[in-house]
């Protein structure tokens, strides 16, 4: 697995994973609006307190994952979100390998000493992994509506590997 910065391409190809509401919340929270529509992936693509990452099988080449990671130093804020694996990769350990080259990026790149992220209480397969990469649990943070069900979020968070 090779990674590199995400392309416009990219986001064409990720549209195509996200197949519907429930999908699309679960992956990106609050932030778009179902039909998801490249235009809205666009304008999420143009924030400059944000890196964007791709995920590349190193033998097919093919697109296996995207992340951004979001780093606001006056704000103490270091933020990883918007994981998603190509659903035809997933239960395969691409998210772990992938996840953890971008949180050791993001360590690198900031002196902060904290990454956190959002997640929702009952998305397993992101909680193991982001356990595994040494993430804890700090709260449920809000509740909301997705088409009519209850959805926890929980906020986690991972310090810094140090020594
Ligand atoms: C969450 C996601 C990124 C995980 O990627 P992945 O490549 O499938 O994950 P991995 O194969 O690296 O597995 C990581 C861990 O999750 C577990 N896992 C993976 N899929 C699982 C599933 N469907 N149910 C339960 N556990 C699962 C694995 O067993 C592994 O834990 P383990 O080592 O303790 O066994 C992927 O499922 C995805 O893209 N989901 C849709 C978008 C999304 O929900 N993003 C998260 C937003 S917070």
């Amino acid at each position: 697995m090779e990674l590199r910065s995400t392309t416009a391409n990219d986001l064409q190809t990720i549209l195509g994973w996200v197949k519907n509401n429930q999908e699309m919340v679960m992956w990106s929270g609050p932030t778009f609006t179902w039909p998801l529509e490249y235009a809205q992936l666009e304008r999420y693509f143009h924030n400059p307190n944000r890196t964007y990452w791709s995920a590349i099988d190193t033998e097919s080449q093919e697109l296996v994952g995207h992340a951004s990671l979001l780093i606001d130093n006056d704000a103490d804020l270091m933020r990883v979100g918007f994981i998603i694996v190509n659903p035809e990769y997933r239960g395969r350990g691409v998210g772990r390998e992938f996840v953890d080259a971008v949180v050791c990026d993001g360590f690198q790149a900031s002196t902060l000493p904290v990454m956190k992220l959002g997640v929702y209480a009952h998305n397993t397969a992101a909680l193991k992994l982001y356990e595994s990469l040494g993430f804890s649990k700090t709260g449920v943070v809000f509740q909301t509506t997705v088409d009519e069900e209850q959805w926890d979020v929980l906020d986690m968070a991972r310090p810094a590997v140090t020594g």
